[in-house]
């Protein structure tokens, strides 16, 4: 790769995982190499917006837990293959800086790749190619690519998996996923209808909306911010927030690190799994963006 634009620097992280830092005019943020991995996105003058663990581990070959982590090929468990790693390879395995290139506007832009070939090496042989472009600025776009490098239609799902910074979970309200319906991965997958109202977080909650194509917006009184989640490409949204027993039951999340936290995940899971044609690509884009409010 050609010299790094100015505010972009490879750099060793915690557990010596190297890691593209982003600084641009209006906002930064840093990729983890392994998995592409969002780990850290704050706009100036603002709070980080995404989550991160402070139990985190930062192994290679092991998930990090906060930013946000891409889902990739299945979601959750793989059907059938109770050993395979939960919610893909593709968080687990290095991936390639493909360019990074600084706009005129301040922003910085760099893709990323996971080839089909990366995979195979990584233990995965796969048919599916995928390549993440972040650019940072005032808001953090992010593009996942899935090209089918085979001469058979492959399916997949995918997920980017954001984690959020609140200030108390139970104080924040999640707009946009009024009467939409849900598989309740915390009632035995049961499919429930959407209610009216914003979703308020008081309990275990994994919920899985299907058909869910537009933006949430997640109010946070306490910070008197919103986050805008906005995407393209993009049929399932999951919201999770493990509370406290599950939380506890976790060796890489804080006891008590629950209540700061949520996931509005910009996903195609279940029965919005993508099917592409030989040759085909898609496109799965989120936008994240902070108002004050
Ligand atoms: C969510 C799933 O997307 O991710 C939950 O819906 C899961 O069921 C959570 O517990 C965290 O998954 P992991 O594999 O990162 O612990």
């Amino acid at each position: 790769m050609e010299r790094l634009p100015d505010g972009a620097r490879l750099e060793r992280g915690p557990g010596g995982l190297e890691r593209l830092v982003l600084s641009a005019s209006d906002g930064e943020a840093i990729v983890t190499l392994q998995g592409a991995h969002v780990a850290h996105f704050q706009p100036k003058g603002e709070k980080p917006v995404l989550w991160m663990s402070s139990q985190s581990r930062f192994e290679s070959g092991k998930p990090i837990r906060g930013g946000v982590p891409i889902c990739f090929p299945w979601f959750g468990p793989k059907a059938g293959a109770p050993d395979a790693p939960l919610h893909g390879f593709a968080r687990i395995l290095p991936w390639s800086v493909a360019a990074v290139t600084r706009g005129s506007d301040g922003s910085l832009r760099a893709a990323f790749d996971l080839t089909a070939d990366a995979a195979a090496r990584g233990g995965f042989p796969h048919e599916l190619a995928l390549s993440l472009t972040v650019r940072v600025g005032r808001n953090l776009w992010l593009d996942l690519a899935v090209h089918n490098t085979d001469a058979a239609p492959r399916a997949f799902e995918a997920a980017l998996h954001s984690y959020f910074a609140v200030s108390d979970v139970r104080q924040a309200r999640i707009r946009g996923l009024e009467g939409t319906p849900y598989v309740d991965k915390t009632a035995g997958m049961a499919l429930k209808p959407g209610a009216s109202e914003p979703i308020t977080i008081a309990a275990e909650t994994d919920r899985v909306y299907l058909g869910a194509t537009g933006a949430v917006t997640i109010e946070d009184p306490g910070w008197r911010r919103r986050i805008v989640v906005a995407k393209v490409g993009s049929s399932t949204t999951v919201v999770w927030n493990p509370w406290i027993a599950k939380a506890k039951a976790m060796p890489d999340f804080g006891d008590d690190e629950w209540s700061g936290m949520v996931c509005v995940e910009t996903a195609n899971a279940m029965d919005d799994a993508v099917t592409l044609a030989p040759g085909a690509t898609h496109v799965m884009t989120a936008t994240l963006e902070v108002q004050a409010g």
